[in-house]
């Protein structure tokens, strides 16, 4: 039995997951009112996938079947693991997780589907932090193929392998990271924005000119403001603004005004009409700013700033190259893992373009990884 706790949006992606890989679930809320939503919400989601043909209506059935509501934790005492997916508060998730230790048997596993705080915290509130883990889902679950599995401070090595083992078997692909801030993805991402930003503030070129130059240059789905305004300006900026923080304000990840503007202003994206682009009223002229030789230019300072918090990830142990490159192309759907992208254009031209960065601006921000600098004297590939 598998235990779920907030069915919220992740809660709920998260329990029909593991439903569908054929797991009986248990799924608790403190509200009345979002366990009936959840309900709700799984039921015309399983009737969708049965009408496009995606699913049988029997099968819509069995995974409806096997996720029951519970109406109090006591229900959890024959979970194997239970994932929370509550609040993202530290203190919350604490006290829940010290809560449900006198529920549960001693060697059921207690994980965590937070995005930004530390396993190793949530995992001190418990007797036995060795069962502590972080699942990280990505946003929608039942869409995104990647979870990151977070090993924390005192996590057992036997808890994450049977936890990876796990997550395969509900069709998601894994991979392990470091309990370090925005574990990989949140992490090495970052510069696709704040740099895509930066961009625009020096005036170097206007919106979509950058993203275009992303889009058509380096084959990114979406440029970086059109991903902003999709995520929400709001959710993306807190996500820099907590890496940040974390990282003991490391220029590296600094928030950038015009986001903080931008969320003042309540320009969040999409949900709320307006972001960087306009939604309501979809400009029809489109007065550019400047030529499109700006382009390359654009293109390679984002794409090496993104190597480089890769490599630094690597370096640091945060994962293995294999599942740095996995974790940016099935979590945020980069064209091409960012390692193999080093290799092909060159380490040495990656660092040469950071080098060239760091002596121009003369700020920390654009400092290069220690690794393509090792990796260059030693003329080592990432891949070979
Ligand atoms: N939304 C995302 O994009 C995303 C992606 C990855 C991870 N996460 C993480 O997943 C978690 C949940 O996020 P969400 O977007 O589903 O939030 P949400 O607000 O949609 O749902 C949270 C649910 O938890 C319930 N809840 C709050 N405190 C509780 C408690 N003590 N016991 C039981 N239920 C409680 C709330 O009633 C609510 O229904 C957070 O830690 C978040 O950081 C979110």
């Amino acid at each position: 039995m598998i235990g779920i706790i907030g069915s919220g949006a992740m809660g709920t992606g998260i329990a029909q997951v593991a439903a569908a890989a054929g797991e009986n679930i248990i799924l608790f809320d403190t509200e009345k009112s979002a366990l009936e939503e959840a309900k709700i919400n799984l039921d015309s989601t399983l009737k969708k996938l049965v009408e496009k043909g995606k699913i049988s209506a029997d099968d819509a059935k069995n995974i409806f079947g096997r996720i029951h509501f519970a109406s109090h934790l006591d229900e959890f005492k024959s979970c194997e693991l239970v994932i929370e997916a509550v609040v993202e508060n530290l203190e919350v998730k604490r006290n829940l997780f010290s809560n449900l230790e006198k529920i549960v048997s001693t060697d059921c596993v207690l994980a965590t589907n937070t995005s930004s705080l530390s396993i190793t915290s949530i995992a001190s509130a418990c007797a036995k932090p060795g069962r502590v883990i972080g699942i990280h889902f990505f946003n929608p679950a039942t869409v995104m193929p990647l979870v990151e599995i977070v090993k924390g401070v005192a996590t057992e090595s036997q808890v994450e392998k049977n936890i990876k083992s796990k997550i395969e078997l509900w069709n998601k692909i894994a991979v392990l990271a470091k309990d370090t801030p925005g574990f990989i993805v949140n992490r090495v991402a970052r510069p696709f924005y704040g740099e895509a930003i930066r961009i625009y503030e020096e005036g170097i070129a206007d919106i979509p000119t950058i993203d275009e130059a992303m889009k058509e240059l380096g084959g990114f789905k979406m440029g970086p403001f059109e991903l902003m305004d999709f995520i929400g300006n709001d959710v993306n900026y807190t996500v820099t603004e907590t890496v940040w923080k974390q990282f003991f304000h490391d220029p590296k990840y600094k928030p950038s005004l015009t986001q903080k503007r931008m969320v003042e202003a309540n320009l969040l994206g999409r949900k709320t009409g307006k972001g960087y682009y306009n939604y309501e009223q979809p400009q029809t002229s489109d007065i550019r700013l400047q030529s499109i030789n700006i382009k390359p230019q654009i293109f390679n300072r984002i794409l090496v700033m993104l190597i480089n918090e890769a490599a630094d990830a690597l370096y640091y142990g945060v994962a293995t190259k294999e599942d740095l490159d996995l974790a940016m192309t099935k979590g945020v759907n980069y064209p091409k893992g960012l390692l193999m992208w080093a290799d092909e254009i060159g380490v040495e031209k990656v660092l040469a373009e950071m080098e060239k960065l760091y002596s121009e601006y003369c700020e920390d921000r654009y400092r290069p990884s220690v690794l393509l600098r090792k990796m260059v004297r030693e003329k080592r590939k990432f891949y070979s």
